[in-house]
């Protein structure tokens, strides 16, 4: 419900104003720096069925990555990106016969037309939990935090939502019809004939309509298009972690937080997967490790303030998006809990592009006390 309603104002494009009053922590986040190549961002061509396990980072990682790369109230910019190792397809390698309807012998723009025409983009705004992000596209979904595919033999988006039900960290779900090659292109079949193919993609991070990017792929002479691409995404289920209470509600954007008092309670911002920490759904359970391990990191590092340093109480998970596309999990960190009335950065127009906050959940440090400060000359 609360997904629908910050959706419904991005579709909007209301992009927050910022609060009056200076807010040291405006993040830039055309600046955020994620690093992700090493994890997958949809199927390869020619899946017909795959599941991905989450990537669940331990938290000595993310301590260690606190300790190599400590969040600061400045930016900076480090990447570190690894190589992906392509599949590669056996040459003329029958694909698996699919029993749904079938569009055969249809040039791909021909195709396309018959795939509208038959399913139309009139599917429910919202099933369930779940809202409709987008209907009608010629193109997958692809970004990070993919968790498979199924392939459906039938144009079935309920078969595809009781997957993502059934799927721990599921988010959201992509269903496409998809014109296939009936053999794996090859020097001695450039241009085999067609399989119309009904897929279903999860994915554990939330997505708008400019994550269908991808519209196929020329393989020799025979050309992979998509048709009737519709995408759902659901709220996360936030609850109390370990040692953090959590406020319960998806915010409309993330917390913009002033000076309190003149002083800057904003401890920065740390994004995941990162060189060191590989996290590919959306887990607020990592921001409360990285909040800890911040504290911890302060508690050896304020040389210049000898008697106290800063602790972290309070932190912000939310997804940024960017043109569409979940850019990772992010977490700002904060010395003291900010009220929903903050969390108003609803996103960003940059000139690389436009920049939105999804999933917005924030979580108050429980242990008590819960200074801003430790005073360590006491
Ligand atoms: C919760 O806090 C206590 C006290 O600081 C600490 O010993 C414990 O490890 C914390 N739990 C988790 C899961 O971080």
């Amino acid at each position: 419900m609360k997904t629908s309603i910050i959706l419904a104002a991005l579709a909007a494009s209301a992009l927050a104003a910022p609060a009056p009053g200076p807010h040291p922590q405006d993040i830039d986040f055309s600046d955020l720096s994620f690093s992700s190549d090493d994890l997958s961002t949809g199927p390869e061509y020619g899946t017909t069925k795959e599941t991905i396990p989450v990537s669940k980072p331990s938290t000595s990682d993310i301590v260690d990555d606190i300790k190599s790369d400590p969040a600061s109230p400045t930016k900076k910019v480090r990447r570190n990106l690894n190589a992906l190792l392509k599949r590669v397809p056996g040459e003329c390698a029958p694909q698996p016969i699919n029993n749904g309807p079938q569009f055969i012998n249809l040039e791909p723009a021909d195709w396309q037309a018959a795939v509208e025409a038959a399913y139309p983009p009139t599917n429910p705004s919202t099933l369930g939990p779940y809202t409709k992000v987008f209907d009608g596209l010629k193109g997958s979904v692809n970004q990070i935090g993919y968790r498979g595919l199924t392939t459906i033999h039938a144009y079935d988006i309920e078969a595809c939502k009781t997957l993502c039900d059934k799927k721990a960290q599921c988010l959201g779900f992509n269903f496409y019809v998809e014109r296939d090659p009936s053999l794996d292109p090859g020097d001695l079949c450039p241009n085999p004939s067609i399989i119309t193919n009904y897929k279903c993609t999860l994915w554990s991070f939330p997505f708008l309509a400019g994550a269908a990017d991808n519209i196929g792929q020329t393989r020799r002479e025979f050309k992979v298009v998509i048709a009737a691409s519709v995408g759902y995404v659901k709220p996360y289920a936030a609850s109390n972690l370990a040692n953090f209470t959590s406020f319960g509600v998806n915010l409309y954007g993330s917390i913009n937080a002033p000076l309190l008092n003149g002083d800057n309670t904003y401890l920065g911002v740390k994004n995941y997967p990162n060189s060191d920490v590989n996290v590919d759904y959306f887990e607020p359970a990592v921001c409360a490790a990285a909040c800890d391990a911040q504290t911890a990191y302060n508690s050896r590092h304020h040389a210049s303030t000898p008697c106290q340093y800063k602790a972290c109480n309070f932190f912000d998970a939310y997804v940024v998006l960017k043109d569409g596309k979940a850019q990772g999990l992010t977490c700002t960190l904060y010395t003291v809990t900010w009220a929903d009335s903050y969390a108003v950065n609803g996103g960003q127009t940059r000139s690389d592009g436009v920049y939105k906050v999804a999933n917005s959940y924030t979580y108050t440090n429980s242990r008590l006390p819960a200074p801003p400060y430790i005073n360590t000359c006491a």
